[in-house]
């Protein structure tokens, strides 16, 4: 028998978002709202388990399931369905209906799918409250100054109860201690309460709050931190979920020794990680499984995705680095763009406005300005000049350009792939190369020059 049975109401349809997707389904930072007060829970269980999670489904289902199914496989979850939107009370019946496990579950944890601020601290101190008390029931509440929409946490002796809105007295509506929506119930408590619900209420649904009287020994337990408990039922306040989850993350990255120069201009996804002694200038975007080393610089609007970056490098202004690798002590940018598949080995430099996909530079290799590095190899301490194109894409098919080391190609060099270099060659600046070439050769394809002196007037129009 489980301790802790969770459940999450998901159910619901979400209007004031404005948006056809699920709200649940919403996206945050590179994942979806419900991932979040999931993810509290199974930190929650993990620490103070053993637990299982039950997810209350009912407006568009599938398309929440088929998430649900794909990205949490390993942590068994059990899907309830809950036919109508009847209210929060009827969800939790099909929740007990659904998880066959749901009614041996010593504590219930209720929470809702749109609370994505929430977090195992808060859960556990439900818990203590709850066992230290010897309580029946908790619902955590908040004091704010902006009370409407919530329900009204109106105290008696011992208990209290909720009051929505919709039903309250014009005294009530003034109350300013709301219901967050998070409750920690003794299931045994919970089944000798909900099946007594009725919708008698301005909006004819079951109110699960209508579980909590003045009488039992239930408490609402109220917390100073209100914008933990931000739902999120419209657009802003998702956005506004998104600011302090990212000011969460930056703080962490801050308190552990790194420079994050301008957090509220800085955009840093949960999952990326960061060394110590690493600046983050303003207005960078980091986002995905993104591994940042120690004493690494990213300079202003640089955005980094599913990238690594070892120690020592930096990222100059504004490049953009998707699914790349970079090695130690390299450089990269300004403007630089690093596509899937770069692989920059230790030492490279890649200047301004060059563009690499699929490619290997190996240690020392530099490519400094303006070009295209597409399916390739490029040697150590090898030099690619100023314009420099692996002309890889022949309308149909994608072909590999392979360069030794220590070679010297010049400005405004083309090769036309499927091409080898070998290692210590040089061509010559504006070559066009079509034919491979063993190590050390001079390769030179350029037109001849034709100069006639005195020509020049014929074709200006000088004043
Ligand atoms: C609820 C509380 C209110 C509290 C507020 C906090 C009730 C009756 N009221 O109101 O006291 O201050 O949350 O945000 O509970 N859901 C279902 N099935 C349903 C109805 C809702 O699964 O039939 C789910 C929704 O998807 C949502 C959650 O339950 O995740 C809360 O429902 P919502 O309609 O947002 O309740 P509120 O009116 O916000
Ligand atoms: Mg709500």
């Amino acid at each position: 028998v489980d301790k802790i049975g969770v459940v999450i109401l998901a159910a619901g349809q979400g209007t004031r978002l404005k948006v056809e997707m699920a709200k649940p389904m919403v996206p945050l930072r590179g994942r979806r709202l419900v991932d979040y007060p999931l993810k509290a829970a199974l930190d929650f269980l993990e620490a103070t388990g053993p637990g299982r999670i039950g997810i209350v489904l009912g407006h568009k289902k599938e398309e929440l399931r088929s998430y649900l199914d794909d990205n949490y496989a390993h942590v068994n979850l059990t899907f309830a369905i809950q036919a109508q939107q009847n209210g929060t009370a009827d969800a939790i019946k099909a929740y007990l209906k659904d998880c066959s496990w749901a009614k041996d579950c010593e504590y219930t944890l209720v929470l809702c799918a749109d609370t994505p601020l929430l977090t195992k601290d808060i859960f556990a101190s439900l818990m203590s409250r709850m066992e230290g008390e010897k309580l029946q029931a908790i619902a955590a509440s908040f004091e704010t100054r902006k009370p409407t929409g919530y329900g009204r946490i109106v105290r008696g002796s011992p208990g209290f109860k909720i009051v929505e809105e919709k039903d309250a007295t014009p005294q009530e509506r003034n109350i300013q201690e709301v219901n967050s929506g998070l409750y920690l119930l003794k299931t045994e408590y919970l089944l000798s309460k909900i099946e007594g619900i009725n919708s008698v209420n301005a909006s004819g649904e079951f109110y699960l709050t209508d579980i909590f009287d003045e009488a039992s020994r239930v408490e609402a337990l109220c917390f100073d931190d209100e914008l933990s408990f931000l739902g999120v039922n419209n657009l802003a306040q998702l956005a506004t979920s998104g600011e302090v989850l990212n000011e969460r993350k930056c703080l962490d990255l801050m308190l552990n020794g790194v420079f994050v120069t301008a957090p509220k201009q800085s955009y840093i996804e949960d999952d990326v990680k960061i060394g110590s002694g690493t600046i983050i200038a303003a207005g960078c975007s980091l986002s995905g499984k993104t591994t940042i080393a120690k004493n690494v610089v990213i300079e202003n609007g640089a955005v980094i995705k599913d990238s690594e970056i070892d120690e020592g490098s930096q990222i100059l202004a504004h490049s953009y680095l998707e699914q790349a690798k970079v090695g130690a002590m390299s450089s990269v940018g300004p403007f630089a763009r690093l596509r899937p598949g770069t692989i920059l080995h230790k030492k490279v430099k890649i200047g301004n406005f060059v563009e690499t996909k699929k490619a290997t530079l190996m240690d020392e290799a530099k490519v400094s300005h303006l070009s295209y590095v597409g399916d390739a190899e490029i040697g150590k301490r090898t030099n690619l000049g100023c314009g420099f194109i692996t002309c890889n894409y022949d309308g149909a098919n994608k072909h590999f350009t392979k360069i030794g080391d220590d070679c010297f190609v010049g400005s405004d060099s083309q090769i036309i792939a499927p091409v080898t270099i070998g290692d210590r060659s040089f061509i010559a600046a504006a070559s066009t190369v079509t034919q491979s070439v063993q190590d050390e050769s001079f390769v030179i394809s350029r037109g001849k020059q034709t100069t006639k002196p005195g020509l020049a007037k014929k074709f200006l129009k000088l004043p």
